[in-house]
C-alpha cells in the first residue's frame, strides 16, 4: 500500500506519469467520471483549509467517488482524547483513502503506520505540504514547459511555509535548478532544508532579503503569506507581516516569461493589481490542484484511468 507523506514518496517517473494523468484529465475531465464509482474518500481536516479540502472533494467527486470527512478538529472525537492511532484505524473501515491536515508535524506519518488505506498528508504544521507540490509542479511545467533549468525565488516566510519546504525537496531532483531565498532574517528556511536538502545534493542556493533584486534573474517567484498561526507572539508578527509586497512596480523587473506562484489564500503579499498581469499564474495553480489530486487519487487507489475501467466493464 503507499501513502503520500513526503514529495520524495514519489519517484521522478511517477510524478512525470501523474502530471501526464493531470494534464489528460484537464482536456477532458468527462472521461474520468466513473473511474472512482463506488469508492469512498475521507477528508480528516484538524486545521482549517479552504483549497485543500474543498479539492480533494472535488477530485474524488469527479473521479464519481464519494466524500466524508471533518473539517475542524473540534468537530471529531480528537477533542475527547483519541489518538490519531485510534482515529485512523476507524477511518479504515469507512473509506478506501484518506486525506488528512494536523497542525502537529508527523502527524500523517504516524497515521500511515496504522492505517489500512493510503494517507495523503494535506499539510503537517510548518512541514510538509506534498500536494500543493504537486499542483506547483504542474503549473511550473505548463508555464515553462520543463521542471529542470530553472531559477526558481521563494519569497516570504520560508521558515514556517511547509509548501516553501515541500517544493524545494522536489525540485531539487531536477537538473540545474537554482533558488534564490528571499525572506526576513527571522523568516529563513530551516538549516534542515539546507543541510539536508540544498547542500547535500549540491544545489545553487542563496539566501537574500531583496525582493527587487532578485526580480531580473527569476524564471518562477513563489510568494508565500506569512504564517500567523505559527508564531508565539502576535507583536512579532505584525513586525514581519508585510515584509514583501508584490507590486505592478515590482513585476516590471521581472523576465516577460516569469510565472508567479502562489499557495494561496494571500493575505497582502500580492496586490489585486497584479492579478492582471499574464505572469500572474496562482490561479492556475487552484484549478490543477483539482487534476493533480484526481491523478493521485487514481495512483494510490491504482486505478489506471478511463481506459482501464472501460477495459473491466468489457471483460465483466
Ligand atoms: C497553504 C498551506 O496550508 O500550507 N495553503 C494551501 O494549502 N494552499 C499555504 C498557506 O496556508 O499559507
Amino acid at each position: 500500500m503507499r501513502h503520500l507523506i513526503d514529495p520524495l514518496d514519489l519517484s521522478v517517473e511517477e510524478i512525470d506519469r501523474l502530471l501526464a494523468t493531470a494534464t489528460d484529465i484537464a482536456a477532458d475531465r468527462s472521461r474520468y467520471a466513473a473511474v472512482c464509482t463506488g469508492k469512498k474518500l475521507a477528508t480528516l481536516f484538524y486545521e482549517p483549509s479552504t483549497r485543500t479540502r474543498l479539492s480533494f472533494e472535488a477530485a474524488m467527486l469527479n473521479l464519481g467517488g464519494s466524500v466524508l470527512g471533518f473539517a475542524t478538529a473540534d468537530s471529531s472525537s480528537a477533542t475527547k482524547g483519541e489518538s490519531i492511532a485510534d482515529t485512523i484505524r476507524v477511518i479504515s473501515c469507512y473509506a478506501d483513502i484518506c486525506a488528512m491536515r494536523h497542525s502537529k508535524e508527523g502527524a500523517p506519518l504516524r497515521a500511515a503506520r496504522y492505517s489500512k488505506i493510503p494517507v495523503i498528508n494535506a499539510g503537517d504544521g510548518g512541514h510538509q505540504h506534498p500536494t500543493q507540490t504537486l499542483t506547483d509542479l504542474m503549473t511550473i511545467r505548463q508555464r515553462h514547459g520543463r521542471l529542470s533549468d530553472l531559477t526558481i525565488g521563494l519569497c516570504g516566510d520560508l521558515k514556517f511555509g511547509r509548501t516553501v519546504h515541500s517544493l524545494i525537496r522536489a525540485l531539487s531532483r531536477y537538473e540545474n535548478v537554482r533558488f534564490v531565498l528571499i525572506s526576513p532574517e527571522e523568516l529563513r528556511v530551516p538549516d534542515y532544508v539546507i543541510h539536508e536538502v540544498l547542500e547535500p545534493k549540491g544545489i545553487a542556493y542563496k539566501e537574500v532579503t531583496s525582493l527587487e533584486d532578485s526580480m531580473p534573474e527569476l524564471d518562477i517567484l513563489y510568494m508565500t503569506r506569512v504564517q500567523r498561526e505559527r508564531f508565539f507572539n502576535e507583536e512579532d508578527y505584525v513586525r514581519l507581516k508585510d515584509s514583501y509586497i508584490l507590486t505592478p512596480a515590482k513585476m516590471a523587473l521581472g523576465k516577460p516569461d516569469m510565472a508567479v506562484l502562489h499557495p494561496l489564500p494571500r493575505v497582502n503579499e500580492i496586490t489585486l493589481e497584479v492579478d492582471d498581469d499574464p505572469r500572474a499564474a496562482y490561479f492556475d495553480q487552484v484549478q490543477n490542484g483539482v487534476y493533480v489530486r484526481m491523478a493521485l487519487i487514481m495512483m494510490l487507489l491504482g486505478l489506471s484511468g478511463p481506459q482501464i475501467a472501460e477495459q473491466g466493464k468489457g471483460e465483466e
